[in-house]
């Protein structure tokens, strides 16, 4: 879509706040128009991280996901690593090719109605009983293809037939992180929650920390609330750091890690942590010694599944390496923020709602809410 292309591109934030930084109206957390709008706006149109290079460990591998609405099914499709991705969604009469959240497929897709066959490329290599059907050939009907692509190990897929390429999507965050070495860690660790929250409310509570002292005392004690650093929103993405306080080694429950730190960190990247949003459903937060990701799952206006993941060196994982005091923090941490974005859903979704004051320090969410509009009206 070359217009949201150019949008996406060209947007820049007001800075500084104007006196009327006020939250959005309730319809942008509310309304199933919005949200439909939304649907194709950000989910469609961007890049969507859809899971691990690791999900997807030899050829045929696949993992299916929904994507605003549509079923994809994402295969490893070549010994070098080549991922593609289609519509789950068989051409004969449209039945759903892949039911499994993940499985590996042998030499070609295989629709369990009436056994139409698609190879990795998606192209139609058996239509049984279609043979003498008028006018039919099958090179007329491969698997609807969707944009596939990856970084640092990550999968992300774009419905969008056209636009900005992963990297350019990812923009600075493309090589802001490369001393973590993403691609070499693995998963250690994975806990899914359903938020009664709009997708926003979550993307906002991971940009502002000024609800860390009340929210979460032990996060506030291991690395203060006002040590870290915003960027401006970027057209694609927005972050922010925090600082570790001293002596504390890492986000856990005591402060302490039983992992090294990441090998090709710099000193100075030991003591930090790092949060930001790559729109519309990737939140990445590179520590000293392991990687949280969450992914983001909007299924209505009030429903969002949210996927958290630890990535850490393989050899931690294999070695056994207790991680519950990391896990353990960021779990306990995580439903702490569920909570309050339930809240903030629940009152905002309620009558008395009016959209309110934003604090300057809160110049990141006004930002964010302005792209939003401004994505919207697009
Ligand atoms: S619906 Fe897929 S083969 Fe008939
Ligand atoms: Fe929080």
């Amino acid at each position: 879509m070359p217009g949201q292309t150019a949008r996406i591109m060209t947007f820049k934030p007001r800075t500084p706040l104007p006196a009327t930084a006020f939250t959005l109206p309730a319809e942008y957390y509310t309304s199933a128009d919005v949200f439909r709008k939304e649907q194709d706006r950000f989910f469609h149109r961007m890049w969507m991280c859809v899971g691990r290079l690791e999900d997807l460990p030899s050829t045929g591998s696949y993992l299916t996901c929904d994507v605003a609405g549509a079923s994809l099914v994402v295969l490893r499709a070549t010994d070098d690593g080549q991922v593609r991705a289609f519509h789950n969604v068989c051409r004969h009469r449209g039945t759903r090719l892949c039911a499994e959240a993940t499985g590996r497929l042998a030499g070609g897709i295989r629709c369990p109605y009436h056994a139409w066959t698609y190879d990795f490329d998606g192209a139609l290599i058996g239509a049984p009983h279609m043979d003498g059907s008028p006018g039919f050939r099958r090179e007329d009907f491969p698997l609807g293809r969707v944009r596939a692509a990856t970084w640092e190990g990550f999968v992300f897929v774009s419905l969008a037939g056209e636009g900005p390429t992963l990297v350019e999507h990812l923009a600075d965050v493309a090589t802001r992180f490369a001393a973590w070495d993403m691609r070499t860690l693995v998963r250690a660790h994975r806990v899914t929650y359903d938020l009664t929250a709009n997708w926003k409310l979550v993307v906002q509570n991971y940009n502002e920390c000024l609800h860390c002292p009340t929210l979460h005392p032990a996060l506030n004690g291991l690395s203060h609330y006002l040590s870290g650093e915003n960027e401006p929103l970027h057209p694609t993405w927005m972050g922010g750091r925090m600082d570790l306080s001293d002596g504390v080694q890492t986000m856990s429950m005591d402060g302490r890690s039983p992992l090294a730190p990441l090998p090709s960190l710099p000193d100075d990247e030991r003591r930090r942590v790092y949060y930001y949003s790559v729109f519309p459903n990737f939140l990445v937060a590179p520590h000293p010694d392991f990687v949280l990701v969450h992914t983001l799952w909007p299924s209505a206006p009030d429903r969002t599944r949210v996927v958290c993941d630890w990535l850490v060196r393989p050899e931690a994982r294999d070695l056994g390496v207790d991680l519950d005091g990391i896990t353990g923090f960021w779990d306990l941490t995580n439903r702490q923020d569920w909570r309050v974005c339930e809240l903030a859903q629940a009152g905002i979704a309620s009558a008395g709602y009016r959209p309110g004051p934003y604090s300057s320090r809160e110049d990141l969410l006004y930002a964010f809410d302005r792209f939003v509009v401004a994505t919207l009206e697009d």
